[in-house]
């Protein structure tokens, strides 16, 4: 077996940039690899300096370090499934959180959704750039995540599982599987139209 984490390039003969080709989703992880202060704030800012509708900023994110308390208790109890088995091995946790209220009032939560989600991309791309890589998990208890982290008039969007690539050496059956599927999209036609009106 490979020691070299493997790589899953877009399938396109599009010239893309390598921060948006070479992004992908690994479930396995580098459990030796700790995220340093300086990586953590690039992440955070990197959210912070997202785009949003009107400035609003609808949004917060909490980073949490593997090996303490709050990264535990999020594996033990926030991780729906088979995230549970591989997330914990990440070495931090970005929980992306939406603001349920504006000055008092309820959100337009739609476009809440939409501008967390444009923050959360922003934090994966500046982990791709720092080479590191990412995975999102909507597959979460997010009520156990809130009491966790004690949140009020907030919602828990995602958890976002970061750190260093591991290698398919001495993993299970099952994770090497779905480490080595390919990556799929649905064809073009079905997804971009470039002059054109929609049928
Ligand atoms: C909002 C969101 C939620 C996701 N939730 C999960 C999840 O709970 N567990 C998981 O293994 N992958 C999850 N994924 C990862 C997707 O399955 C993955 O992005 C998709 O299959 C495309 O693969 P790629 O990211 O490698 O291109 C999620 C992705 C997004 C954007």
């Amino acid at each position: 077996m490979t020691s070299e984490p493997i790589q899953k390039p877009a399938d396109t003969s599009a010239n893309l940039h390598p921060l948006v080709g070479e992004r992908w989703s690994p479930r396995i992880f580098d459990t030796s690899y700790a995220l340093d202060q300086n990586q953590t704030l690039s992440l955070a800012e990197a959210f912070r300096w997202s785009p949003s509708s009107s400035n609003e900023q609808p949004w917060h994110v909490v980073l949490l370090h593997k090996e303490t308390a709050l990264f535990e208790e999020v594996s033990a109890t926030g991780l729906g499934g088979f995230n549970a088995s591989w997330a914990p091995n990440s070495s931090a946790y970005a929980i992306v959180l939406a603001d349920q209220k504006l000055d008092g009032n309820p959100r337009d939560m739609d476009k809440t959704y939409f501008d967390a989600g444009l923050a959360a991309s922003q934090l994966v791309t500046q982990a791709e750039a720092m080479g590191l890589r990412a995975h999102y998990m909507g597959g979460i208890n997010r009520d156990e995540i809130l009491k966790t982290l004690q949140g009020r008039d907030r919602e828990v969007v995602c958890v976002i599982a970061i750190g260093k690539q591991g290698s398919l050496a001495g993993q299970t059956d099952e994770l090497i599987a779905r480490e080595t599927t390919p990556r799929e999209r649905k064809d073009p036609a079905a997804v971009y139209t470039i002059d054109g009106v929609l049928s």
